[in-house]
């Protein structure tokens, strides 16, 4: 355990996705350092293996160590699904993970469905099918693959998009989608893309709020938060382009 109040909290995700997360919490915690990590270079996560995922994973969690976290944000489903068991065995440090929101998205359910867009590999692990057994009721799982490059980009919008997002969520124009979950953190940035594709009113939830609540909670609770003094960002990246921690500062502006 790390009782160094001052000391970062460590968030990491495949890419800029966990950006995301980490604006919730600058906002939600800004007394807190945060040490973000994109592992960029090793991008997409979630139409690797599950082994390839929790190898890459181990090796960011270890640098992150290295420079001496007080806790640990897991800001992406697909790394979560994957290794947030293994990780919390291992470490002594607070781990928070995230998974897609369908618990909350269940209850705003009116007789249609729930949409849980999210990666290949967060669908096909035990832990959403879990979610699925318990809160699945009317829920499809629709894997992604393909979509967070659009984000990896910096492709935000366009034609591409919109192609993809039509073609992706066809199937779905003649029925009642009363909820979208977004489960894979790189879709906030695409919230509005993806909402102009359902009617208006459909509502679209995901996990970010509640992963940093979370975060909240645990720092209080090991007497961790960290209550006066200013916050402070730093951003990192597996991937040598130059602009890439560039793109992670607009897209933590947005
Ligand atoms: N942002 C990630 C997630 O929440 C992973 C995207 C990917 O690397 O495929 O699932």
């Amino acid at each position: 355990m790390n009782w160094d109040k001052d000391a970062p909290v460590g968030i990491f995700d495949s890419g800029v996705g966990g950006i995301s997360v980490l604006r919730e919490a600058v906002r939600l915690l800004p007394r807190e350092r945060f040490l973000y990590y994109g592992d960029t270079a090793y991008a997409p996560y979630g139409t690797k293996t599950p082994q390839q995922v929790l190898q890459r994973v181990e090796t960011v969690v270890d640098l992150l160590l290295a420079r001496g976290i007080k806790a640990l944000v897991i800001a992406c489903n697909t790394a979560t699904s994957v290794a947030a068991k293994a990780l919390r065995e291992r470490l002594d440090i607070p781990v928070i993970g995230m998974e897609p929101a369908l618990k909350p998205a269940s209850l705003l359910r009116h007789g249609g469905c729930v949409l849980v867009m999210a990666t290949p590999v967060t669908l096909s692990q035990e832990k959403f099918l879990g979610l699925m057994a318990r809160y699945g009721e009317g829920a499809v799982a629709l894997p992604c693959p393909g979509l967070m490059e659009f984000v990896e980009r910096g492709e935000l919008d366009g034609p591409a998009l919109d192609a993809y997002l039509r073609r992706l969520l066809e199937p779905f124009e003649t029925r009642q989608v009363d909820c979208v979950v977004l489960g894979c953190t790189h879709y906030a940035f695409l919230r509005e893309q993806i909402a102009r594709h359902f009617p208006a009113g459909t509502v679209l939830v995901d996990g970010n709020e509640g992963t940093v609540r979370q975060l909240r909670r645990r720092l209080t609770e090991t007497g961790l938060l960290r209550e006066s003094g200013q916050g402070s960002v730093t951003l990192e990246t597996s991937c040598d382009r130059p602009q890439a921690v560039e793109q992670m500062r607009r897209l933590l502006q947005m």
